[in-house]
């Protein structure tokens, strides 16, 4: 299984992006989680294409982006033109859930399907074998630096638990609350790919980046 730390853009210093994008790559990241917020799906609203596009033209990193919009189907094409790599949508925001995941691979990217904390795993295990990635959310979608939550912990050693019994090749991605203490336990518990925002983008990025990315080894490897 690969793991793979990915640093998520919505704690970067937006002034500095291309910047701090350079850096997380230096220091041997190979992911980058590009999270969109819609102001309706989610309170809050990040950024779109236009911004993908722009780094897209400076950076060879997987470009990961997280779709927290109401009818995603809308705009998969667009995401897929302006440079992502894999498209994750929210099981709760689609109407066809199905057809959403067909779009995203007919446009010839990764596929990847998100759960918020209340829904439950049941509700996409149905899915599985149409995926890359399945997101689990540690946290209310919608914001950077919230607090990771104990109850989702169980979620992902369930799926995990799924995956392996259908022996399905099935990314497990966890966003939201990562820290030092919580990595331990997400990694422990089944997930490979790993979205960090505020834990990644403090003091020196560089050597943030790097060190995790050495705990993350660690904590498999065990
Ligand atoms: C939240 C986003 C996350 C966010 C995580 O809705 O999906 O990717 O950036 O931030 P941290 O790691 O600070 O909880
Ligand atoms: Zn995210």
């Amino acid at each position: 299984m690969e793991y793979q730390l990915c640093p998520s853009i919505l704690s970067a210093d937006f002034n500095r992006l291309g910047e701090q994008i350079k850096t997380l790559e230096k220091a041997g990241v190979k992911w980058l989680h590009i999270d969109v917020m819609d102001g309706d799906f989610v309170p809050s609203i990040s950024f779109g294409m236009p911004v993908i596009k722009s780094i897209r033209k400076e950076s060879r990193l997987f470009f990961d982006v997280h779709l927290m919009v109401t009818a995603p189907e809308r705009y998969i094409r667009d995401f897929a033109n302006c440079g992502a790599d894999s498209i994750t949508v929210h099981a709760e925001a689609c109407d066809d859930l199905e057809l959403a995941i067909n779009l995203i691979k007919d446009a010839g990217v990764k596929a990847g399907v998100s759960i918020k904390p209340a829904t439950p795993v049941n509700d996409i295990s149905h899915l599985l074998e149409d995926v890359d990635l399945v997101l689990v959310m540690t946290v209310q979608p919608g914001f950077g630096g919230q607090k990771y939550m104990d109850e989702c912990t169980d979620k992902i050693r369930e799926l995990r638990d799924l995956i392996e019994k259908e022996e399905q090749e099935v990314d497990i991605q966890v966003d939201g609350g990562i820290n030092d203490e919580t990595l331990e336990t997400v990694i422990n518990a089944g997930a490979n790919l790993i979205v960090a925002g505020s834990y990644v983008f403090r003091d020196d990025l560089e050597s943030n980046a790097k060190q995790i990315i050495r705990r993350i080894k660690k904590i498999s490897e065990n």
